[in-house]
């Protein structure tokens, strides 16, 4: 075998002195091929190929026959559009009568991210605006706006709402017309070069019952990528309490809290794993909140339409409801969180030229919060979920990350400018599955530089750290965050 070691440490030492970090590199330390040959499995035995990869909901290969019919059979119903009620198709009515998208894969485009669209021209489809007052609501996690609850539905089953005319006065119409208006500005780097940055204004246009409360507080929050959720799930909670520091005893600038949020399934509160604020705790709850607020289909643990009591002609819209009073049943909600479990993560595309971009990304502090790797609990619910070693780069944690990515609106225990680290697992394949790169939880960066630039508060340091590196190191970052 040959020995790559030698042209790896010229290609460090070369990273390092264009970056004049020298002297640091010696600090960080080894670097070397081995780890970047671990991590291509960045899902272990759960990992998927990306040699034409065209959907992200792809399941791990290492399946079991009956874990296979239970992924694809979740996945038809994750994909599968929903119908208005009443129809001769009982198993997939009941859509609304207030919604935000008709599948799952309506919002997660082939299991991915969304997207956001260019300008006001185009209505928002793949992300919703949460809604709230202040105050505290121990089980929502916070007070929802009295008309309109705890989110924006933008769709309504009403005839005229569905052939997209003008609605009749007993014609249920979309909650709302949402449009975003993006704020330009350039921001420049030390060494003098620029970049154009986005932020959001919303605008949220045809309000179906009269004006919001005035100290409404909004949430713009787009689709994460829904894979390798079963591996996500999988980590021991001791293994992020470990990486917790709220009160940042080791004086590094960063904290690191976990959320504490209501189990609708447990019925207590629990730490949060999933969500753009750790607000939801697992994947039954997930998938059936999703259920629920996105699609309009009650379910055993949301057993309510998606209309406020001040929402009259949307409580006497026919549901689709079963003996029981669901639109889904317990047992195809689990098939979908099985279809999710089951999924697998990408294979991430690093080589050995991609050291030289690791190294920056651990000068820069990235990895203090975006953890590279955990080992999963070996009593995983399937053995492709056991004791595997995975990369998602996140530490599923609560960072404050200070005024310009605030929401001002709290989530259970996250206060409105703290968001749980995004995991950076496959985000650079959301390219090659077609859709646009909206990264952030409101989608507000085009590429994975702008999202380095809108980070402040505690990873205020990292970015700055990141803008006085030269052009290469910063373009080597880049492209090992888009390898993994
Ligand atoms: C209207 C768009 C939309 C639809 C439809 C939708 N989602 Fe989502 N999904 C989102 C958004 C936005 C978030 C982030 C929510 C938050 O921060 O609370 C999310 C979060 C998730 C997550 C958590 C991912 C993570 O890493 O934290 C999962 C899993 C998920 N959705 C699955 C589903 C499933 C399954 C369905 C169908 C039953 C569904 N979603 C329907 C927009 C949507
Ligand atoms: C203090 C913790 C912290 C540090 C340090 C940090 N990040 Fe992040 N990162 C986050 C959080 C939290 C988010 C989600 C923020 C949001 O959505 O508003 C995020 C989001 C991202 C995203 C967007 C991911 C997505 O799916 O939208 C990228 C890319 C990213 N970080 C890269 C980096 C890089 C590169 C560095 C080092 C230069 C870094 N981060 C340092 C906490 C951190």
């Amino acid at each position: 075998m040959v020995n790559k070691k030698p042209a790896l440490r010229r290609l460090f030492a070369l990273a390092a002195a264009s970056s004049g970090l020298a002297a640091l590199t010696l600090l960080v330390g080894c670097n070397d091929s081995s780890t970047l040959d671990q991590q291509i499995l960045a899902g272990g035995v759960a990992t998927y190929s990306t040699t034409h990869l065209t959907r992200f909901d792809l399941p791990a290969p290492t399946l079991t026959d009956g874990e296979k019919a239970d992924f694809y059979a979740g996945r038809a119903l994750a994909h599968q559009p929903w119908v208005k009620a009443p129809t001769s198709t009982t198993a997939r009515d009941g859509l609304g009568p207030l919604f935000n998208a008709r599948s799952c894969l309506g919002c997660h485009i082939e299991g991915g991210r969304g997207t956001l669209p260019a300008d006001d021209t185009e209505a928002v489809f793949t992300a919703f605006v949460r809604l709230s007052i202040p105050g505290e609501e121990p089980q929502l996690g916070s007070v929802p706006e009295p008309t309109y609850g705890q989110q924006i539905q933008t769709q309504a089953t009403g005839l005229m709402a569905q052939l997209g005319l003008p609605p009749g006065p007993d014609d249920l119409k979309p909650e709302a017309d949402l449009r975003i208006d993006w704020q330009y500005h350039s921001h420049t780097y030390p060494d003098g070069s620029v970049v154009e940055l986005r932020k959001p204004q919303l605008d949220l246009r045809q309000l179906s019952d009269g004006a919001l409360h005035p100290d409404t507080l909004f949430s713009l929050r787009q689709a994460p990528g829904m894979f390798g959720t079963g591996l996500i799930a999988a980590i021991k909670q001791a293994d992020i309490d470990a990486l917790a520091d709220p009160s940042d005893t080791n004086k590094d600038g960063i904290s690191g809290r976990v959320n504490q949020v209501w189990s609708a399934s447990e019925q207590t509160m629990v730490p949060g794993r999933f969500g753009w604020k750790a607000n939801r705790p697992d994947l039954e709850v997930t998938v059936a909140a999703a259920f629920a607020d996105d699609i309009g289909i009650s379910n055993p643990l949301f057993p309510s339409q998606p209309c406020t009591r001040a929402q009259l002609l949307c409580q006497q819209q026919p549901n689709g409801n079963n003996s029981d009073g669901f639109e889904i049943p317990a047992d195809l909600l689990e098939l979908v969180v099985e279809f999710l479990r089951h999924t697998g993560a990408p294979a991430a595309r690093l080589t050995e030229k991609h050291n030289a971009g690791q190294m920056a990304f651990n000068l820069a502090g990235c990895q203090q919060c975006h953890e590279p790797s955990f080992t999963t609990s070996e009593n995983a619910p399937a053995s492709h979920l056991a004791g595997q070693r995975i990369w998602p780069y996140s530490d599923f944690l609560l960072h404050d990350m200070g005024p310009l990515l605030a929401d001002e609106r709290p989530d259970f225990q996250a206060t409105g400018s703290e968001w749980r680290t995004a995991p950076l697992w496959g985000i650079g394949l959301q390219k090659t599955v077609g859709a646009d790169l909206s990264l952030l939880h409101d989608g507000r960066a085009r590429s994975v530089e702008e999202a380095i630039l809108w980070h402040g508060g505690e990873a205020a340091k990292a970015r700055a750290l990141f803008e006085a590196m030269s052009a290469d190191t910063r373009r080597q970052l880049i492209a090992f965050v888009e390898a993994l």
